[in-house]
C-alpha cells in the first residue's frame, strides 16, 4: 500500500529482486513500454541491463516468440510486462512460460489495466506473475499513488525495499484514500464500471476509424486506443496541438515502427483511464462515442485544412469537441 506512485513501485521491485548490472527483459518504450521499465533516462535503463521485446509489425501485437527467443539467448533475472500504450490484452500464461524457461520473476506492471482487472473486465496477471506493480490512480479512480502485489515468498524482500531501501515514511492520507478506492471495487456497481469502460473504449476506437484514424492493431481490448494518424496526413503533435486548442488534452504517442522522431510521432493516445474515465462516472454509454452518435463530441476532425496551419485554429471542427473539460487525456 505504501509506494508513493507507480514508479517507486517499480524502483522497490527491481531493488528487491536485481542487483545493478543484472538483465531485464522488458517492453521496449517505442511500442508501449514504460519509463521505469528500461529507459536510459530513468534508473531502470542506468543500472541495469536492458534488452526489449516488441510488436509484430503485422499483427501490432505483442511477439511472444520473440519474448522466448530473448530469454532464452538472454537470460535475464527478470522479465517485465504491463505498458503504457498497448491496446490489447496480455497473455500472461506466455510470459509466464518465458520466464520459467530460465528461472526469471514474472513482473506484470498493471498500471494501467489493474481498474479493469478489479472489475473483472480484463483477466488477472495475479495467477501468472511474482510480483504485481500498478497505480492507483488511472481505472482505479483512487488516489494518485503505487501499490505492489507479490507472492508470500517475497513479501519481507518487497517490504524492505519500500522501506527503508527507497522510501521514507507511509503518506497515511494516501493509504488511506487507497483503501476507499479498493472498497469501491468491491461494490457491484465497479464492474459495470469498468466493462463501460472498455465498451466506451471500443466504441471510440471504432469512431476514430470511421474518420480515418487507424486503430494500431485494429482496436482495443481495454481502456485506451492508440491511434494512427497519418491518414489524415498529420502528425501525432499537430493532432495535441490541434486538441490543445480546443480544449482537449490527449497525447501524441509514438506508434509501432513509426517513421517519426518520438517529439512527433505518428500517433495519438487516447481512451478512458482516470481524467477522461469521467464521462463513464457520469453515465457515458458507447452509443455517445459512435458516429453519429448524440450528446457527445465525435473524434476530433484534424484535417490539413482544420488546424492551426488552417488558419482555422479552434474553429469549427472543433466548436462542440471545446465543451469538454482542459484536464482530460491519459497519463
Ligand atoms: C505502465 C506504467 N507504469 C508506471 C507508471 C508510473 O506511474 P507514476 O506516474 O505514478 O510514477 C505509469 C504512469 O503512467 C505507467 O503507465
Amino acid at each position: 500500500m505504501q509506494p508513493y506512485s507507480g514508479t517507486s513501485a517499480n524502483l522497490a521491485t527491481y531493488a528487491a529482486l536485481l542487483t545493478p548490472g543484472d538483465t531485464v527483459l522488458a517492453m521496449s518504450l517505442p511500442h508501449g513500454g514504460h519509463l521505469t521499465h528500461g529507459s536510459r533516462v530513468n534508473f531502470s535503463g542506468r543500472w541495469f541491463t536492458v534488452v526489449s521485446y516488441g510488436v509484430r509489425r503485422d499483427t501490432e501485437r505483442i511477439d511472444y516468440d520473440e519474448v522466448h527467443d530473448l530469454a532464452v539467448r538472454h537470460r535475464p533475472k527478470m522479465i517485465v510486462c504491463g505498458s503504457t500504450a498497448y491496446p490489447r490484452l496480455i497473455d500472461f500464461a506466455a510470459f509466464r512460460e518465458a520466464a520459467d524457461a530460465v528461472g526469471a520473476w514474472l513482473v506484470v506492471d498493471a498500471a494501467h489495466f489493474i481498474g479493469l482487472v478489479a472489475g473483472g473486465a480484463v483477466p488477472s496477471p495475479v495467477p501468472y506473475a511474482d510480483v504485481v506493480t500498478f497505480t492507483t490512480h488511472k481505472v482505479l479512480r483512487g488516489p494518485r499513488g503505487g501499490m505492489i502485489l507479490c507472492t508470500e515468498e517475497l513479501a519481507g524482500r518487497i517490504d524492505k525495499a519500500v522501506f527503508p531501501f527507497t522510501q521514507g515514511g507511509p503518506l497515511m492520507h494516501v493509504v488511506a484514500a487507497k483503501a476507499v478506492a479498493l472498497g469501491e471495487c468491491l461494490r457491484p456497481e465497479y464492474g459495470s464500471y469498468a466493462r463501460r469502460v472498455v465498451a466506451n473504449a471500443q466504441a471510440l476506437a471504432e469512431a476514430l476509424a470511421h474518420a480515418g484514424i487507424r486503430p494500431v492493431s485494429g482496436g482495443t481490448d481495454v481502456h485506451l486506443a492508440l491511434a494512427d494518424v497519418r491518414g489524415l496526413g498529420v502528425t501525432g503533435a499537430e493532432v495535441e496541438e490541434r486538441c490543445d486548442a480546443a480544449g482537449i488534452a490527449l497525447n501524441r504517442n509514438a506508434i509501432p515502427y513509426d517513421p517519426q522522431p518520438p517529439t512527433v510521432t505518428s500517433g495519438i493516445r487516447v481512451g478512458y483511464p482516470r481524467g477522461d474515465h469521467a464521462g463513464d462516472d457520469r453515465g457515458g454509454h458507447e452509443g455517445d462515442r459512435r458516429p453519429g452518435g448524440e450528446g457527445r463530441p465525435g473524434p476530433p476532425r484534424v484535417g490539413r485544412r482544420g488546424g492551426p496551419r488552417g488558419g482555422r485554429r479552434a474553429g469549427k471542427p472543433f466548436s462542440r469537441l471545446s465543451r469538454l473539460p482542459s484536464n482530460v487525456g491519459p497519463r
